[in-house]
């Protein structure tokens, strides 16, 4: 039966954990995966997330199914925390197996409603979007994003790029700290998207898997909000895995906007029980519970405020760590969230995993929240001496 499957396509992301974890070496140095790691180098359970899992032990009397949309309550409180609005006009929210999966739902939803759509993503992007789009049947194209050279937003040559996109065209969108770039739209271009949507009747699809690892919760979740009140038909898909670091539960969303709300729903149901069935409860209920108790938000809010200020200072030091080694790279101060680019040739990023036990993304995204501070110098210094 499978003497004829082609070889599988290796994941630049998980590929790169898979050989970190076969390293030997004991000084190596993990900047790949996005994940946060604390300043002993630890993924910790979040002390909210600890509380809400002890009382749950206590408390949760079945483990029956839940329905297709899986935790209600879930779907109730992340649409609070991404549009401002427990129950905005004209959205539907349900749980999803991770933004994965929910992306993978939200493709199938496009293609089983304009199969001839076109998926835009940026240039570069999260090395999922192109494989789930195309998974689905979907036709890929990239709009120009990053300006390597400066570290910047390619802002022209994106507004032009966008100002060509019509109705069977949909514009998939980073709602904040861009995966791998960490280069972030600003308001006003937020904004510029906003009277462009209306015009054009393009579909925005916002992925927002970081919010808080920017600016804050709410900051992070302003351009998605004004794109939102400008769309009338708008996707979403948002992941719990870093916010509330629930990596391994699988926990996302994804949220349509939409005249016909009661079809859409019909249809999304209809594509998860051929697929999955039902996400896991466990992380949503979580996330529930952490919301709907203001005790625990206000502890989950302290955590990720220490957690955004110790990424947003690891960017400083770094910076300052390759400036004093001879490498100009103030454009890591103004990134946001997770992941900068550096650049990196491939030969320059394998010379950093063979001679420094270094690991590092293919194209040169680093995960700045996975870099402890007794690092960074280490890190800075063997980039100057092997990145020539
Ligand atoms: C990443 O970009 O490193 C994460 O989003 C992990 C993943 O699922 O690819």
């Amino acid at each position: 039966m499978f003497q004829n499957l082609a070889p599988a396509a290796v994941d630049p992301i998980l590929s790169v954990a898979e050989a970190f974890r076969a390293d030997p070496r004991p000084h190596k140095l993990d900047l790949g995966v996005g994940v946060y790691r604390d300043a002993n180098g630890n993924t910790p359970v979040m002390t909210a997330v600890r509380y809400a899992e002890q009382q749950l032990a206590q408390t949760q009397t079945s483990k029956s199914y839940v329905g297709l949309g899986g935790n209600m309550r879930f779907s109730r409180v992340v649409t609070q925390l991404i549009l401002g609005n427990a129950e905005p006009t004209g959205w539907f929210t349900m749980q999803t197996p991770g933004a994965s999966g929910g992306l993978r739902l939200l493709a199938d939803l496009i293609a089983a409603s304009r199969p001839n759509a076109t998926v835009w993503i940026s240039d570069p992007s999260y090395v999922n979007h192109a494989p789930i789009m195309r998974a689905a049947g979907l036709r890929v194209a990239s709009y120009p994003y990053l300006d390597v050279a400066s570290g910047g937003l390619r802002r022209e040559a994106f507004f032009e790029a966008v100002a060509g996109l019509g109705q069977d065209d949909v514009l998939l969108l980073h709602g904040c700290c861009h995966n791998p770039s960490g280069v972030d739209l600003e308001i006003d271009d937020w904004q510029q998207l906003a009277s462009m949507v209306s015009q054009q009747g393009f579909l925005p699809f916002v992925d927002l898997a970081y919010q808080g690892f920017g600016d804050g919760l709410e900051q992070d979740a302003a351009g998605l909000r004004l794109l939102a009140d400008a769309s009338e038909e708008m996707l979403v898909v948002y992941s719990c895995s870093k916010h509330f670091g629930l990596y391994r539960e699988r926990t996302g969303a994804a949220l349509v906007k939409s005249a016909g709300s009661k079809q859409v729903q019909g249809k999304l149901f209809e594509l998860a029980r051929r697929s999955y069935t039902m996400p896991p409860d466990h992380g949503a209920e979580v996330v529930a519970m952490i919301i709907e108790s203001a005790e625990l938000t206000a502890l989950w809010h302290s955590e990720l405020y220490a957690m955004r200020q110790r990424v947003q200072s690891t960017r400083h030091q770094l910076a300052d760590a390759l400036s004093t080694n001879g490498m100009e790279a103030e454009y890591l101060c103004h990134h946001k969230g997770m992941f900068s680019m550096l650049p990196l040739s491939e030969a320059s990023i394998a010379r950093l995993r063979d001679d420094a036990a270094i690991y590092i993304v293919a194209g040169g995204r680093i995960n700045l929240a996975g870099l402890a501070p007794n690092k960074i110098d280490t890190l800075a210094e063997a980039i100057v001496r092997l990145a020539a």
